[in-house]
């Protein structure tokens, strides 16, 4: 009885599954399909959903897609959208004739490598991203995946410290796996999984609008002296994981990383940082990590690393940590695809050749001061931050009291929707913009227009 009464409440309150983004089964969703959507695509979203199980934040879903280009999306309709969501796939932008050209010429000569083979774009691949990854991170797995990546990053904290705890953030995501999910903190995907992990331990995450410290407005670093508390009480921990910036997003202090790099190193911990959106320049540089000048003793890549065609991602670790040739870290199928590694060689290229990376700082900086710029006009936004492309506008009700605009962060959302801009809502109210690296400043002002003119009319 006392359990269905914890779920029923679980499910009413649902601010608290909002972190990842916004929710497919709202008012606000039902009045935007009404409006928006016609009687042949209405056909095909029923179909969809009665095939696919359906699942918080995908089915039932918004729209069918027809053809993606550059920064745009078009759906059934004809009406095209820019996508400042894109699921941080599409640093290159969609559909970028390098990448395509890459995988078709590869798909000619050599579609797969069976196991116990290797190919020449996968050892390429793999020799171009330890060359880039910082200090000595020379070693690399493939997967098929960002989650698989971090399950085996998991597996190797294991080996090489012989320990298996983990300290982790609330509210932060790793994937959607059982081990993924045991060292994530999102609600909406631990509740009601059963037992996790054992050892997972979880700690605040450097986000001074929840922070339990009650750090004000910037973060104090207190939670990041927390981190050293819990590796010296429990004395046994494995590794120290996280996102290097949560996609929210929150970007932690200058000496934040440091910190918990020097904590890890006193306490025999591994630091596992989990790129796997915002890797090869998002934030303004090739890999997060960058910023902060400290390099993890792992580091996990995916999303964009497949050109937005192909689900790829890298574990890249440690040189020395190459300690268990006699087991088994990921093996899986598609570990060496060389259609998958032909797109991620095209898109480093791109990045390098065409200066996307620059392209992503300087943007980020004029896009920045403009946000804050829009914070001192309307008493609906909060605050903007962000690193890079990585940008966040905070919805608040309340500047006195902060209380979050989750309805009006909701309606900004779809009213967007309609004037031909797509992004999404994380913590319920935070406007979470992530283009393509290749985004011209003309389209970033217009972008940044229509979320003033619909910020506007709230
Ligand atoms: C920070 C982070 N880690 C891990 C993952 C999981 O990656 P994948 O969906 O490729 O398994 C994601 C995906 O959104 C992510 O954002």
């Amino acid at each position: 009885m006392k359990k269905k009464a914890g779920r029923a409440r679980r499910k009413r309150d649902t601010s608290r599954l909002k972190s990842e983004g916004d929710l497919n089964l709202s008012g606000q969703r039902q009045q935007w399909l009404h409006r928006n959507i016609d009687s042949k695509t209405r056909r095909l979203l029923a179909e969809d959903e009665k095939f696919f199980l359906r699942q918080s934040l995908s089915t039932p879903c918004l729209n069918v897609l027809k053809r993606c280009d550059g920064l745009y999306l078009e759906d059934l309709q004809g009406r095209r959208y820019m996508d400042f969501h894109g699921n941080n796939v599409h640093q290159v932008g969609f559909k970028n004739p390098r990448v395509i050209a890459a995988i078709k010429a590869q798909l000619d000569e050599l579609p797969f490598c069976t196991r116990r083979y290797t190919n020449v774009p996968a050892i390429r691949l793999a020799n171009k991203v330890a060359e880039l990854a910082p200090g000595n991170l020379n070693k690399v797995l493939f997967a098929p995946g960002g989650t698989s990546a971090m399950g085996m990053a998991l597996k190797l904290a294991r080996a090489a410290t012989g320990r298996f705890k983990t300290v982790s953030m609330w509210d932060s995501f790793h994937g959607a796996s059982l081990d993924a999910i045991s060292v994530g903190g999102e609600a909406i995907f631990r509740q009601d999984a059963g037992p996790l992990l054992p050892g997972s331990e979880h700690v605040p995450p450097p986000d001074p609008s929840q922070c339990p410290f009650s750090c004000g407005a910037s973060c104090s670093l207190q939670c990041a002296r927390y981190v050293e508390y819990v590796l010296e009480k429990e004395g046994d921990v494995a590794a120290v994981i996280a996102e290097t910036v949560r996609s929210t997003p929150y970007i932690p202090p200058a000496d934040y990383w440091k910190t918990i790099r020097a904590a890890c190193d006193r306490h025999g911990a591994l630091l596992i940082l989990d790129e796997i959106p915002h890797c090869l320049g998002r934030t303004g540089k090739m890999f997060t990590c960058e910023h902060y000048d400290v390099v993890p003793d792992m580091l996990v890549i995916g999303k964009g690393l497949g050109g937005g065609v192909f689900p790829l991602a890298a574990l890249i670790a440690r040189e020395d940590l190459d300690i268990v040739p006699e087991g088994a870290l990921g093996h899986y199928t598609h570990e060496k695809n060389p259609v998958a590694c032909a797109a991620g060689l095209a898109t480093i290229e791109c990045l390098e050749r065409d200066g996307l990376v620059e392209n992503a700082r300087n943007l980020g900086v004029q896009a920045l001061d403009r946000i804050k710029d829009m914070a001192w006009r309307h008493a609906l936004i909060g605050g903007g931050r962000g690193l890079g492309l990585l940008l966040g506008i905070e919805l608040i009700k309340n500047r006195k009291t902060g209380q979050r605009a989750c309805e009006e962060a909701e309606e900004v959302m779809y009213r967007a929707l309609e004037k031909g801009l797509s992004f999404k809502v994380s913590m319920g109210n935070v406007l979470t913009l992530t283009p393509p690296l290749t985004i011209s400043q003309a389209q970033m002002d217009r972008a940044l227009d229509i979320i003033e003119a619909c910020i506007q009319s709230e």
